[in-house]
C-alpha cells in the first residue's frame, strides 16, 4: 500500500456508499491522524451515471465500468457496498489478485463464500474486513477474533443484527406495528429496500 496515502475505490454509490463517502469527507482529518496519511476516494463504481447522488463527489470519479476499479494500479483498498454475490464474489477475488485490500459490507456474500475469499486474501497477502456486515456494524467479529483470541467460545446468543435490533426495540418501546417499524427503518436507511436477508428466519 502506498504509504503516502489510501486509496479508494468504492464500488456502490447506494445508502451504504453514500455514508461511506460522506464519512471519509467530513472526517478527513481524524482519518489521517489515526491511519497517519491521507484517505481518499480515487474512483466510484455505480450503475446508473445519471442518477442524482447526495453527495459532493466530483464527476471524474464516478464509473460504471468495474475494470476501472479492479484495474487501477493506484487503488489501494476496494471497499464493496454494492451487493449481490456471484458476480460480486468474482470482482472482489479479482481485486484480491491485483494485490488489493478488501472492505465488505455484503453478509450475503460472507456468508456464502466468506472461506474462499478470505482464502485467496492470505495467499495474496491482502486484508479483507467484513465488521460492517454483522449486526450493523458493532464490532463483534473483531472482539471475537483479536480481544477474546485466547478463549475457546462454546455458544454466542443476542440478536447480531442491527435491523432485526432496531424493529424489535421500537416494537418493545413504542408498542408499534411490525410493518410500521420496518418501513420507518427502511425510510431511515437500517433496513433494505429488499429486507429478506435480515428479517426473515
Ligand atoms: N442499507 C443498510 O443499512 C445496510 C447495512 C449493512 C450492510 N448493508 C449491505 O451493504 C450493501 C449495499 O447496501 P445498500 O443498502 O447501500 O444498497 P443500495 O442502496 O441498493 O446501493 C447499491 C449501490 O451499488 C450500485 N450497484 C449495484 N449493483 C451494481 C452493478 N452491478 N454495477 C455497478 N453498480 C452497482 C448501485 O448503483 P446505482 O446507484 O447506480 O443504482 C448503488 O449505488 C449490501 O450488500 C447490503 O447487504 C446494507
Amino acid at each position: 500500500m502506498s504509504a503516502a496515502e489510501v486509496r479508494i475505490g468504492l464500488l456502490g454509490l447506494g445508502t451504504v456508499g453514500t455514508g461511506v463517502v460522506s464519512i471519509i469527507s467530513r472526517h478527513q482529518e481524524e482519518l489521517r491522524h489515526q491511519v497517519g496519511c491521507p484517505v481518499t476516494i480515487k474512483k466510484v463504481l455505480v450503475r446508473d451515471m445519471k442518477k442524482n447522488r447526495p453527495v459532493d463527489l466530483d464527476d471524474s470519479l464516478i464509473t460504471d465500468q468495474i475494470e476501472d476499479v479492479l484495474f487501477d494500479q493506484d487503488i489501494d483498498v476496494v471497499i464493496e457496498v454494492m451487493g449481490g454475490v456471484e458476480s460480486t464474489k468474482e470482482h472482489l477475488l479479482t481485486a484480491l489478485r491485483n494485490g488489493k485490500h478488501v472492505v465488505t459490507a455484503n453478509k450475503d456474500l460472507m456468508a456464502i463464500y466468506g472461506a474462499e475469499i478470505l482464502q485467496v486474501a492470505a495467499e495474496n497477502n491482502c486484508d479483507v474486513y467484513y465488521e460492517a456486515s454483522v449486526a450493523g456494524g458493532i464490532p463483534i467479529l473483531r472482539s471475537l477474533t483479536e480481544g477474546l483470541a485466547a478463549d475457546r467460545i462454546t455458544k454466542m446468543m443476542g440478536i447480531v443484527n442491527g435491523t432485526t435490533n432496531y424493529i424489535l426495540t421500537k416494537m418493545t418501546q413504542n408498542g408499534s406495528s411490525y410493518e410500521e417499524v420496518l418501513k420507518k427503518a427502511q425510510e431511515l436507511g437500517f433496513a433494505e429496500s429488499d429486507p429478506t436477508a435480515d428479517v426473515e428466519a
